[in-house]
């Protein structure tokens, strides 16, 4: 129970994705850098992405999404109490995506705040909403996970610019009435000894972008893949193992899993450990690559409209990203 005597169940009414309309191939690429469809198929399970239009922000791309997730779930924009936008690839340092967003939908009394988890933000963003609304602080919240990495990617560095893409995806959270589902249990970990993995280095306080540095690419990702593939394997598997009990539930009462969209492997990895089988997990990866915070969250809207589960389905969440960082959702659909 809260500290406020309240408790109320917390469930989703409504999901929405967006993608932009530009396909970059496998082959597109292969025409820019040293790299083939065949190597980046087999070692990451990506045959294109998504790249926004120019002009398109992440803004936009959220935006878009959560209109789809609120007619979904039948609230209008301006019902809604809280707004948290999950990005690392935010319109503007300051202010929050969350405010662009608020005003191009129009949801004039909501919050509005972002979160930096990387991939791991939009169950981050869940968490903390589940929570303000099981408490009674809020009725309703619009959660969105929105990224535009194109514009944080080395184009010339094979070993990140194959890996990203562009695109955003929301849910609305609300109370729910006891026959509807439920978030039944979250699970979030961090891990700041190796933010070295897996980073931004420059464009922060720490490291400005100036007129002497400007060439040296600081703005774009920067990762050590293989350590981070290691972490990502073991610690989404005990994030996936700890929802799943703390739910009181077995894997074989999954009916479907979504994990974040970084690489097939590990996805493959995640279900053997878990002892899902294959066609129980969720994967878009092949169309969208790594949308970072979007990723779970398109992948989770795609899932729920194509009929991957149905009302009084359990399912599982689970993320992985820099920070490092980690999460996990169980829910009763
Ligand atoms: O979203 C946040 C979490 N992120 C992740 O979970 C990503 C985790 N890591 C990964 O998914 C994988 O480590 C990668 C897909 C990034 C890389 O796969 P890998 O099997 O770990 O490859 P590697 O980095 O060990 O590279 C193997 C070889 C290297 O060549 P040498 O040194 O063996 O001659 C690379 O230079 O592949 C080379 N290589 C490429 N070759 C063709 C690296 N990138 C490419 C490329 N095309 N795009």
């Amino acid at each position: 129970m809260s500290g406020t005597g309240t408790d109320y169940q917390v469930c989703i009414a409504g999901t929405g994705s967006y993608v932009p309309e530009t396909i970059l191939t496998n082959e597109d690429l292969a025409k820019r850098v040293d790299t083939s469809d065949e190597w980046i198929f087999t070692r990451t399970g990506i045959r294109e992405r998504r790249i926004a239009a120019e002009g398109e922000y992440t803004s936009h791309m959220a935006s878009a999404a959560a209109r789809k997730a609120l007619e979904q779930a039948g609230l209008e924009a301006s019902d809604v109490q809280l707004i948290i936008v999950a990005t690392i690839t935010p319109d503007t340092l300051t202010p929050a995506t969350a405010c662009y967003v608020q005003q191009q939908i129009g949801a004039t009394a909501a919050v509005a705040f972002d979160i930096s988890a990387a991939c791991s933000g939009f169950l981050y963003a869940m968490k903390i909403s589940k929570r303000l609304i099981a408490d009674g602080a809020f009725e309703n919240a619009l959660i969105i996970g929105a990224e535009k990495l194109s514009a944080f990617v080395n184009w010339e560095d094979r070993t990140t610019c194959v890996l990203f893409g562009d695109g955003a995806g929301a849910a609305v959270l609300r109370r729910a009435a006891p026959e509807e589902g439920s978030v039944l249990a979250t699970e979030m970990g961090t891990d700041g000894r190796l933010t070295h993995l897996l980073n931004i280095p420059g464009g922060g306080s720490a490291c400005p972008i100036t007129a002497s540095n400007v060439g040296d690419n600081l703005s774009a990702l920067a990762m050590q893949g293989k350590e981070v593939f290691k972490h990502a394997v073991n610690r989404m598997k005990e994030a996936a193992e700890t929802v799943i009990q703390r739910a009181g539930l077995e894997a074989e009462d999954i009916a479907c899993v979504i994990p974040h969209q970084a690489n097939l492997r590990i996805i493959d990895a995640i279900a053997d450990r878990l002892s899902v089988p294959n066609d129980r997990v969720f994967i878009n990866l092949d169309k969208y690559g790594n949308t970072s915070a979007a990723a779970v969250a398109i992948a989770l809207d795609e899932a729920n409209r194509s009929g991957a589960f149905k009302r009084g389905d359990h399912i599982v969440l689970v993320v992985f990203g820099a920070g490092l960082t980690w999460a996990a959702a169980a829910l009763r659909w």
